[in-house]
């Protein structure tokens, strides 16, 4: 029994199957040009496990931009590519400072540059690469959000963390148990999503984990 109130029972997510209600742009080219950015940091897992989760809160905030949103979460974390490996694990994850670190920096400026070398060619104007970039620049270093799409970007950032999937990358990322990452989840991660969809997501996907991790006994 899931000790949160959102569970599977109740809540639409990835982890119970549901899919996109709307239709949304084809970006089949833009995730062709990123590939090569994909291999860094099993951003071929993260970054369509979190592009699902950011088309499903789309559903439920159709005032967004879909467009603006969906290729920022694409592209959000392709600068890791451009980040030496080693210094990715012990500045970007291990070190006391982790989220302020200059690796971390360096992904995000780097995910900007790669937006505006990519998106020209695909057809997409001056105003809507910085309204991409507005959200890429700063994604994990800054504070607060500046936008509902910049809001559901970082939802779904955070989202894919809670499934079995998110869980076992972070315990290798960060050195730590399955528990202890969803110790971390639930007493710090939870309280940083911004939308209502987002939070109820994120505990019906963690009950979940719990469950099928047997995160109680181990
Ligand atoms: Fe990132
Ligand atoms: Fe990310």
């Amino acid at each position: 029994m899931s000790r949160f109130v959102n569970t599977f029972d109740s809540v639409q997510t990835v982890g119970n199957g549901q899919t996109p209600r709307r239709q949304y742009t084809n970006l089949d080219d833009l995730w062709r040009a990123a590939e090569p950015y994909m291999r860094a940091r099993r951003n071929d897992i993260h970054i369509p496990l979190s592009f699902y989760f950011a088309e499903l809160l789309l559903d439920d905030y159709p005032d967004a931009d879909e467009l603006v949103t969906r290729v920022a979460i694409l592209l959000h974390d392709t600068g890791w590519a451009r980040v030496d490996a080693q210094k990715m694990i012990t500045e970007g994850f291990r070190a006391a400072n982790w989220r302020q670190s200059d690796a971390r920096i360096q992904h995000e400026i780097e995910g900007c540059n790669i937006a505006r070398e990519l998106l020209p060619g695909l057809g997409f104007d001056t105003v809507f690469i910085t309204q991409v970039t507005d959200i890429i620049d700063g994604h994990d270093t800054r504070l607060d959000h500046h936008s509902l799409e910049d809001a559901i970007v970082r939802d779904a950032d955070r989202l894919w963390r809670f499934t079995p999937t998110g869980t076992a990358f972070s315990a290798e990322w960060f050195g730590m148990t399955p528990r202890e990452i969803i110790e971390n989840l639930e007493a710090v991660v939870l309280d940083e999503l911004i939308t209502a969809s987002g939070r109820r997501m994120a505990e019906a996907e963690m009950g979940r984990t719990i469950e099928l991790l047997k995160i109680d006994l181990l």
